[in-house]
């Protein structure tokens, strides 16, 4: 039996998230020319960037990769700055270990890892990754919501499976000084637009935006966007694919198990949309019943297929101008209950993922391990969780009118700024001349 010794707390409640916004936003201010300044001279100086790196982008246009990434230029995506056009162009890298692993096999549920700057977390991840028994018969793509070098040193270390990178380009922390960064003439806190002729649009509880608080719904909806409708690897693929984060353990049979989950999905819940790792409650590690189990939506170890995405992107606007900056509280609140019936998700009844994460996403940046480090608790691997241990025979237990999010909820704000609502539209269109996207 392996243990590892990581703290494996419940998220913060949402309300103190709101209360650290104020606060956040000032030290972001701060913190965030800071960084950058970090970020610039670190990557000046450092004369071995690794294969993937944005000296190589310029000289490779060869690889007939690039031509093939068509994004419609819409007149409303911002001006880029040059590094968000070279982390554009490393979108379209083919995969790492292709000479390891040339082929996926035919049934592959392909294996979407969203992360923002928690190094220390995603070593986690990844090692955890290492271990899932049928991992390398599928392909890892790697979401960065920016471009940290200590990420992209742990993604390119990984030999495991086919591994691709991709980069949000239109992350704020890519935009020193413009949208959707800061800009100079841009609203703080709770200024009166008017009176102060700065520039943006104060949420319901009257706070203008912080780029650090938006952008992990911008990122989350460009990845979408770009994973199911723009990047080669994947917008043909026709199965699941799993969203996983850069704070979830998972455990060495969730491949394995949510093959099974996924092939069971249509007889056994023809209502779920979905199948998950984890129960929906995070702090649950699941019944251990000998059954299924069919509840609302997680937000961790989702899976879903291309019929389900469409159905998403169908409601862009209602997801785009929405007043909360959390995607998956704007999933809950607007977007699923506009499907006119419950949506469900299919899992195991012992879990296959957990969230670890204590530190509020864009709290404990850096080397900071504190985040990690306090309240250490275990994530055991135990036996059972080794091998599938769903079994196809067993009955189906659905919760209903379980508690959370629903419609109705006005959100929590942070995302009341117009820019923010129309880039994020812009996402949803990057597709459109490709016919695949849905008209808004
Ligand atoms: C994947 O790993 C398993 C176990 O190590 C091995 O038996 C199998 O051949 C590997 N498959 C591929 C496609 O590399
Ligand atoms: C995708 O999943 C949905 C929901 O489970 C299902 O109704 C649909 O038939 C699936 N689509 C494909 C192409 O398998």
């Amino acid at each position: 039996m392996v243990s590892y010794y990581i703290m494996a707390s419940s998220k913060k409640p949402r309300l103190r998230d709101l209360a650290l916004r104020r606060l956040l936003s000032v030290v972001f201010v701060t913190l965030c020319g800071v960084v950058i300044l970090i970020f610039l001279l670190g990557s000046n100086s450092t004369p071995n960037i690794r294969s993937h790196d944005l000296d190589s982008v310029d000289d490779d246009s060869s690889s007939g990769y690039h031509s093939d990434l068509m994004f419609t230029k819409l007149q409303s995506l911002p001006q880029q700055t040059d590094l968000s056009l070279k982390l554009e162009k490393l979108n379209g890298m083919p995969p790492r270990n292709l000479d390891l692993y040339p082929t996926l096999a035919k049934d592959a549920i392909i294996v979407v890892l969203y992360v923002h700057n928690r190094p220390q977390y995603l070593k986690v991840v990844v090692e955890s990754l290492s271990k899932v028994v049928g991992i390398n018969e599928t392909l890892l793509i790697v979401s960065h919501d920016g471009y940290f070098e200590n990420m992209n040193k742990i993604v390119g270390g990984i030999r495991f499976c086919q591994v691709k990178q991709i980069y949000a380009p239109y992350s704020p922390h890519l935009f020193q000084n413009s949208f959707p960064g800061v800009s100079v003439g841009d609203c703080k806190d709770k200024d009166d637009a008017k009176g102060k002729h700065c520039e943006g649009n104060p949420d319901q509880y009257g706070n203008h935006r912080s780029p650090k608080i938006v952008s992990l719904k911008h990122h989350w909806w460009w990845m979408m966007n770009m994973i199911w409708d723009g990047l080669r690897e994947t917008r043909v693929h026709s199965g699941h694919i799993l969203f996983i984060e850069e704070d979830h353990f998972i455990f060495p049979n969730a491949y394995r198990n949510l093959q099974i989950l996924t092939s069971l999905k249509p007889k056994k819940c023809p209502d779920c949309y979905a199948a998950n790792l984890a129960p929906s409650d995070v702090n649950s590690r699941g019944e251990e019943w000998e059954s299924l189990i069919a509840e609302r939506m997680g937000n961790i170890g989702y899976s879903f297929n291309r019929t389900v995405w469409r159905k998403i992107h169908n409601k862009a606007r209602e997801f785009c101008f929405f007043d909360d900056y959390n995607w998956d509280i704007t999933m809950w609140a607007t977007v699923y209950p506009s499907f006119g019936s419950p949506v469900y998700t299919l899992r195991g009844s012992r879990t296959s993922a957990v969230h670890f994460g204590k530190c509020g996403l864009h709290q404990g940046q850096g080397e900071n391990k504190a985040c990690i480090d306090n309240g250490m608790a275990n994530i055991r691997v135990e036996e059972p969780d080794k091998v599938a241990n769903i079994d196809s025979d067993w009955d189906v237990h659905v919760y209903k009118n379980q508690p959370g999010y629903k419609a109705g909820f006005k959100g929590w704000g942070g995302w009341g700024d117009d820019r923010d609502r129309h880039l994020c539209l812009s996402f949803a269109n990057m597709y459109l001349s490709k016919g695949t996207a849905s008209s808004l």
